[in-house]
This record gives structure tokens, sequence and C-alpha cells, in this order.
């Protein structure tokens, strides 16, 4: 891990009609690090990551990725900055195969770092694309296996089960060459058993990438997170090690009972 910050965000604060739901967020996560944002239901976890995908603008504050002020920015120029969100609903192309689409992930990821530019870079962009065919189809087989599934690779992607589809469409990001994750609830809908094999998988996939994931499942976040934010009532309430925010007596008063081993404070 380096010491340098991927993702900061200062004092985000967002408003619904009358209702304040985030009231100045600050948050810092370094690059390489596994951050988990935990809060109760309807606390604004959501709203937090539409606004750092560029789907929502925040009325006050500032999101900056890898040092750069991306607030407002688009979810395409955030893709092209390394920005890369799997979302509740999978995205991917449902009658392309399984490689299909990651090849195409992978293909974008490429053509995104030429910055060519204008339709006199076109035709160069065109035998670009033929040099590099080789790096995107290995880009695009190795994400597969990473995935684990090679044994879908000719399947339509629309066919896979469910747990497999959201594997996809975390691939497609990480093909596209997203440096930075965002995931919601990557274990939701899904039994202990499923979870915890989940989680195993998403800490091989994300090595050397920086992750922030909304969970619930408190065995989940102990797994894989290596610090913790809590948000309650529009702000962050602590930031630590999972330990150290299991132990946090705020943060047990807004969690009585969820904590592993189902301790109340
Ligand atoms: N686009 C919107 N328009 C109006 N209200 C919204 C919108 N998005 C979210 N809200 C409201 O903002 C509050 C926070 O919602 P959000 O989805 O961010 O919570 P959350 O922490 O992700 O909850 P959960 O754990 O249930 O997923 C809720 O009261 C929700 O109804
Ligand atoms: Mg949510």
């Amino acid at each position: 891990m380096t010491d340098a910050v991927a993702l900061k965000l200062e004092g985000i604060a967002r408003r619904f009609g009358a209702t304040r739901v985030l009231d100045g967020v600050d948050l810092s996560i370094e690059a390489g690090e596994r951050h988990a944002l935990i809060g109760p239901n309807g606390a604004g976890k959501s709203t937090v990551f539409n606004i750092i995908g560029g789907t929502l603008r925040p009325d006050r504050g500032t999101v900056w990725l890898d040092g750069v002020d991306v607030t407002g920015r688009s979810p395409h120029r955030l893709a092209r900055a390394g920005l890369g969100r799997s979302f509740q609903t999978t995205r991917v192309f449902p009658r392309l195969t399984v490689l299909e689409n990651l090849r195409c992930a992978a293909w974008c990821g490429v053509m995104a770092t030429q910055g060519a530019r204008g339709a006199a870079a076109r035709l160069s962009q065109w035998a670009l694309l033929w040099r590099r065919s080789r790096e995107i189809d290995e880009r695009a087989e190795r994400v597969l296996a990473e995935l684990e599934l090679e044994h879908a690779a000719r399947h339509p992607a629309g066919t896979l089960e469910y747990g497999a589809q959201r594997r996809l469409d975390l691939g497609v990001a990480v093909a596209r060459g997203a440096r930075m994750l965002l995931l919601d609830e990557p274990t939701a809908g899904m039994n202990r058993d499923e979870a915890a094999r989940t989680v195993e998988w998403l800490r091989a996939m994300t090595a050397g990438k920086t992750l922030l994931a909304i969970e619930h499942d408190m065995d989940a976040v102990f797994a894989l997170a290596d610090r913790v934010s809590v948000l309650v009532q529009g702000r962050i309430l602590a930031s630590g090690t999972p330990l150290e925010v299991a132990a946090d007596q705020r943060v047990r008063e807004a969690y009585l009972g969820v904590l592993p081993g189902g301790q109340t404070s």
C-alpha cells in the first residue's frame, strides 16, 4: 500500500427536497486500500456512491480522485479516469457471450488510454487496435480466468445465474482498467457460504486496486476491509480498522446487536 490518497471526499452535502441526506461527509481512502462503508438503512450510503460515480451532483463539497477535483464529472469521464462501479442490477450485454463482454471492456480500456482525438486520429486508431488486439484478447482472457468463468466463456451473458452475472459485471470494470472500484452491497442476497466465497474472490480480484464497498454483512466487512467508515445521519461517525470501529461505543449504539457475536452495548 502506498500513502497516496486515491479518493477523498470533502464536506459533501446533499438534500432531497426538505430532507438533508448528506450533511458534510469527509472521507479519505488510500491507494490500494480496501474500505467498507457501513451505516443503517437510509443513512445515505448509495447517495454517496451516486455522487462519487457522477450520477448525482452534491449541493456542496468536493470529490477528489487521484488528487484531481472530479466533482460533477460524467460517469463516462470518470471511467476514463480509472473509476469502475458495479450496480445493483448488472450492466452487461446479455446477448454477447461472457468473453465478448470482457473483450469489449478491454477494448474500451485500451482505446481510452490512447488519448487520440478527432477524425484524423481515427484511421491510426484502427491500426493501433489491430496492433493491440493481442493485448486486448490477453486482458479479456486473464479477467475471465480471475472470474472463474472459463466454463461459460461462450455462453450469452444473459444466461448466467445471478451471482455469476454480478461477477461478470465487476469483471467488466476490471477489464476496462479500473483502478478504483465502487461496489454497492456485493454480497446482497447471498447465503453465508456464497457471501464468504464472494469475499475471498473479491480480495483476489481487487489486489493492487482501491476498493470502496458498501456492505451490510459484518462478517464480510471483517473479512474484506482494511478500514471501515460508518455513515450515520449524513456524516461519518467513525473511521478505523474493523476492530477499532467495532469497539467504538457510538458505533455500537448505532448498530445494537448487529456486530459479530451479536453483542449489544
Ligand atoms: N433520487 C432521490 N430522490 C429522493 N430521495 C432520495 C433519492 N435517493 C435517495 N433518496 C433518499 O435519501 C435517503 C438515503 O438513501 P440511500 O439510498 O442513499 O441510503 P442507503 O444508506 O444506501 O440505504 P440502504 O442501506 O437501505 O441501501 C433515503 O431516505 C432515500 O429515500
Ligand atoms: Mg443503498
